[in-house]
C-alpha cells in the first residue's frame, strides 16, 4: 500500500514551514523560509502579510519534493501559526491594507491604560479572560481604525477582512478573492479579545467598544474538522485543522489530560496547561485561553503563561548586539564564566507579559562592574528565560493549587542544555524533551489527521510521545532563593519606564 503523510504548516513569527509526517509522528520532510521583520519604529513590529503568503507557496512543493512525493499523498492538512498578529485585507483583490501588526509590538500602549481604567480588566476577564494588553489583536484593529482613513467605512461596509495568519493563508489557500473561506478557529479567535471565552462566539459588547463591524470578521470555526479544498496551492486535498501554534504544541505534547503542561521555547515562551472542559479563572495574572475544540466536541481549556521575549532576546543579542554570529552561540560563550557574575536582563521590550502585564516596562541590565564579560552577559540572557518561566510555573501552581510536577518542553531553545539544566534547577522539577522537538507542526498535523480520520484517536497519539532528553534539579535550594530575589529585585527596575 501506499504511504500517505499529513502535512503540517507552521506559520510563526520568524519563518513559515511545510512539515510532512507520516502514521507514527516521524517528520519525513521539511522545508523554511524566514521572513523579514520591519521595525519601523521602536516598539513596532511589523511583518509583510503578502510575503509569508509567498514562503508559504516555496515551502510546500518543497516539502513535497524532498519526501519525493505528489500531493496525491497528502491526506490533509493542518496549520498552526503566530497567534494574535493582525491583517486586513481588501476582499476583491486579496491586498493587505499596509502591513501585519505583530503581536509583539507596542503602539497600542496607551489605549491599553484606558482600557484597564475603564472599563477595567474585571469587565475583560469575564468575556474573553484576557487582561488589556498590546498583546491582543482588538487593541491593533481599533489603531488601524484610527490611524487609515476609511478603514472602519469600508470594514462596515464588508470590503476589507480582518484575519490573523491562519485566516489570512486559509482564505488564500482556498481561492482568495475567488470564492475564499474567511475563517478562524477558536483557539486563534481566543486571543483576539473580541470572542466569548464561554459561548466561542464573537461577544456584541466587546466588538461595540472595540467598534469591529462583524462583516470584516471570519467565522469560528472547531480547531479540527474539514474546512474546505486547498485548491490554489494543493487541488484535491482538505484543509481540516488550525490552531494557534502554541495550543498546537499542546496537542502535539500529547498534553490531552487536565494538569499537563507543556512550555515552548521560541522566540517568546509558552506555557500551557490543560484544565480540561472546565474554565479556571487565573487570580495571578495568566490567561484562560481555547487549549482545542475538535469538531462538535466541548472546548478544552488551557491556563496560559505568556512570555514576550525569550528566544528574541537571544537573536538581539546576535544581531543588534553581535556579540555572537549563531544563536547556538550563545551556550558557548555562556560556559566561558561559573555564573552570571551579579548581573541580570530583564527583556521587558514589549512590556511584560505574564504574569505582570505591565506594558509600562521597558528592559533593563542591571549589576553591570567592570568585571562583567560578555560571557556574563550571555549567561544573564539565558537566566532571564529561566526566571521568566519560574515566574510563570509559581502562578499556575498557585492558581490550580497542584503543584506541576515535571514539565514538558519544546522549541528551538531546547537544544540549548545549559538554559535547560537552568530551568530545571529554578522551577525544582524534572524537565522532559519529546523525540520530535517540532511539537507545533506535530500539533496541527495531529488536529488535522485525527479530522481526517488518519488517525482513530487520541491514545494512538499518546503512544507517539517519547522522551529523547531529561534534565534534572541541581541547584542548591539557598543559592535559588537567593538568585530569585535578585531576579525580582531586577524586575522591578523595569517597571514605570514609559511615561
Ligand atoms: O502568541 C504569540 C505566539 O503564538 C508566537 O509564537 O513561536 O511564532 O514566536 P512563535
Amino acid at each position: 500500500m501506499v504511504e500517505r503523510y499529513v502535512m503540517s504548516i507552521d506559520q510563526g513569527t520568524n519563518s513559515t514551514r511545510c512539515i510532512l509526517f507520516d502514521q507514527r509522528g516521524r517528520l519525513v520532510s521539511v522545508a523554511q523560509h524566514e521572513h523579514q521583520q520591519h521595525f519601523p519604529r521602536p516598539g513596532w513590529v511589523e511583518h509583510d502579510a503578502v510575503e509569508i503568503w509567498h514562503n508559504l507557496r516555496r515551502v510546500v512543493p518543497e516539502a513535497l519534493s524532498v519526501a519525493g512525493v505528489e500531493a496525491d499523498r497528502i491526506a490533509a492538512v493542518g496549520l498552526a501559526n503566530q497567534r494574535e498578529t493582525a491583517v486586513v485585507w481588501d476582499r476583491r483583490t486579496g491586498v493587505p491594507v499596509g502591513r501585519a501588526i505583530v503581536w509583539q509590538d507596542t503602539r497600542t500602549a496607551s489605549l491599553v491604560d484606558e482600557l484597564r481604567r475603564d472599563p477595567g480588566d474585571e469587565y475583560f476577564m469575564e468575556r474573553c479572560s484576557l487582561v488589556p494588553s498590546t498583546y491582543f489583536s482588538a487593541l491593533r484593529l481599533r489603531w488601524l481604525f484610527d490611524n487609515v482613513k476609511g478603514l472602519l467605512e469600508r470594514a462596515r461596509d464588508g470590503e476589507v477582512l480582518f484575519g490573523t495568519m491562519e485566516s489570512w493563508l486559509i482564505w488564500n489557500l482556498t481561492g482568495g478573492p475567488d470564492g475564499g473561506l474567511h475563517i478562524t478557529d477558536a483557539t486563534n479567535a481566543s486571543r483576539t479579545m473580541l470572542m466569548n471565552i464561554r459561548t466561542l462566539s464573537w461577544d456584541d459588547e466587546l466588538l461595540a467598544l472595540f467598534d469591529v463591524p462583524r462583516p470584516m470578521l471570519p467565522e469560528i470555526r472547531p480547531s479540527a474538522e474539514t474546512y474546505g479544498e486547498a485548491r490554489s496551492l494543493l487541488p484535491g486535498v482538505l484543509i481540516t485543522a488550525a490552531l494557534g501554534d502554541q495550543q498546537a504544541a499542546l496537542f502535539g505534547q500529547t498534553c490531552f489530560s487536565p494538569g499537563e503542561a507543556k512550555c515552548t521555547y521560541g522566540t517568546g515562551s509558552f506555557l500551557l496547561l490543560n484544565t480540561g472542559t472546565e474554565l479556571i479563572r487565573s487570580r495571578h495574572g495568566l490567561l484562560t485561553t481555547v487549549a482545542y475544540k475538535i469538531g462538535d466536541r466541548e472546548p478544552v481549556y488551557a491556563l496560559e503563561g505568556s512570555i514576550a521575549v525569550t528566544g528574541s532576546l537571544v537573536q538581539w543579542f546576535r544581531d543588534r548586539l553581535g556579540l555572537i554570529s549563531s544563536a547556538p552561540e550563545i551556550e558557548t560563550l555562556a560556559r566561558t564564566v561559573e555564573d552570571n557574575g551579579g548581573c541580570y536582563i530583564v527583556p521587558a521590550f514589549s512590556g511584560l507579559f505574564a504574569p505582570r502585564w505591565r506594558s509600562d516596562a521597558r528592559g533593563v541590565i542591571v549589576g553591570l562592574t567592570s568585571y562583567i564579560t560578555k560571557g556574563h552577559l550571555a549567561r544573564a540572557v539565558l537566566e532571564a528565560t529561566g526566571w521568566q518561566t519560574r515566574e510563570v510555573v509559581d502562578a499556575m501552581n498557585a492558581d490550580s493549587s497542584v503543584a506541576l510536577k515535571q514539565l514538558k518542553v519544546d522549541g528551538g531553545m531546547t537544544a540549548d542544555n545549559l538554559l535547560m539544566q537552568f530551568v530545571a534547577d529554578v522551577l525544582d522539577v524534572p524537565v522532559v524533551r519529546p523525540m520530535v522537538a517540532e511539537t507545533v507542526s506535530l500539533g496541527a498535523a495531529y488536529a488535522a489527521g485525527l479530522a481526517a480520520g488518519y488517525w482513530p484517536d487520541l491514545e494512538v497519539l499518546r503512544r507517539n510521545w517519547h522522551r529523547a532528553a531529561q534534565w534534572l534539579p541541581a541547584m542548591d535550594p539557598g543559592r535559588r532563593e537567593y538568585e530569585y530575589e535578585n531576579w525580582r529585585r531586577a524586575v522591578e527596575r523595569s517597571l514605570d519606564w514609559v511615561r
